[in-house]
């Protein structure tokens, strides 16, 4: 039984997660702004109030966390503002970048010592990071946000390697959630995947950036 934490996980991927890690036995931490009701339907320990890109509640999280080993920690909470070259919002670019590419690296930092030899650390980063993947432009604050965790999640790579701390960045498809008005494959299928990159990730194999299928995207 391996503890887990999960930010962002009271809908879409981080609830499917959440949900899986738990019905096989897993002992799981849920982390979340507000809990919806499937989410404190499911009997995890919950800790809500926790906006990943606000600083005093991720000081708040760390300190509920004091002493607690996480064998595993998800950085799952994300948004997309989408925008159109002409009319692009600044302040929603930076939003993005606050919360995918920030808010990954202030929970990470914030519990640092509650990682140990052997636990992993994943972000859910997406392949429109991916530069060499980009055949259609557009998403300027989205990509560029998830283009910036991927070299973040490289530098956690190297930060938590002496530690034997494994880094994963997993692109989880595209997934029928509120952030893609419901297109793609469910939830259920991509956690599956995401499920089994987190299992298949040892120290050997950190700083990769895998789709939840199970190949590797390019940088
Ligand atoms: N769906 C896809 O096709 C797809 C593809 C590639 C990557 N991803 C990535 O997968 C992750 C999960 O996405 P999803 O599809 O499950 O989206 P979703 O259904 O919109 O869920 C997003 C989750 O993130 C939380 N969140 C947003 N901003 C937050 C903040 N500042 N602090 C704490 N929590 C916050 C939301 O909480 P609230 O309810 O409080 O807003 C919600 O729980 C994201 O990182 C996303 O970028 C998704």
């Amino acid at each position: 039984m391996a503890t887990v934490l999960i930010t962002g996980c009271n809908r879409g991927i981080g609830l499917q997660l959440a949900t899986q890690l738990k019905a096989r036995g897993d002992d799981v931490i849920g982390v979340c702004r507000n809990a919806s009701d499937e989410l404190s339907g499911l009997g995890i320990q919950l800790i809500t109030g926790v906006d990943v890109s606000d600083a005093d509640s991720v000081v708040k999280l760390a300190r509920e966390l004091e002493g607690i080993t996480l064998d595993v920690l998800v950085n799952n909470a994300g948004i997309l503002r989408r925008d159109q070259f002409g009319t692009i919002d600044y302040d929603d670019m930076l939003e993005q970048y606050r919360v995918n590419a920030l808010g990954p690296l202030r929970v990470s930092e914030a519990l640092r010592n509650n990682l140990r030899s052997g636990s992993k650390l994943i972000i859910i980063s997406s392949r429109v990071g991916s530069i060499g993947d980009n055949g259609s432009g557009g998403y300027y604050g989205y990509r560029a946000s998830k283009t910036a965790v991927n070299q973040i999640a490289t530098n956690l790579m190297h930060e938590f390697k002496p530690q034997g701390v494994a880094v994963a960045i997993l692109h989880p498809g595209l997934v029928a959630t509120e952030m893609t008005n419901r297109q793609g494959i469910s939830p259920e299928t991509a956690a599956e995947g995401l499920i089994q990159r987190i299992d298949d990730l040892s120290i050997e194999t950190s700083g990769g950036f895998w789709h939840a299928e199970g190949y590797e995207l390019p940088w």
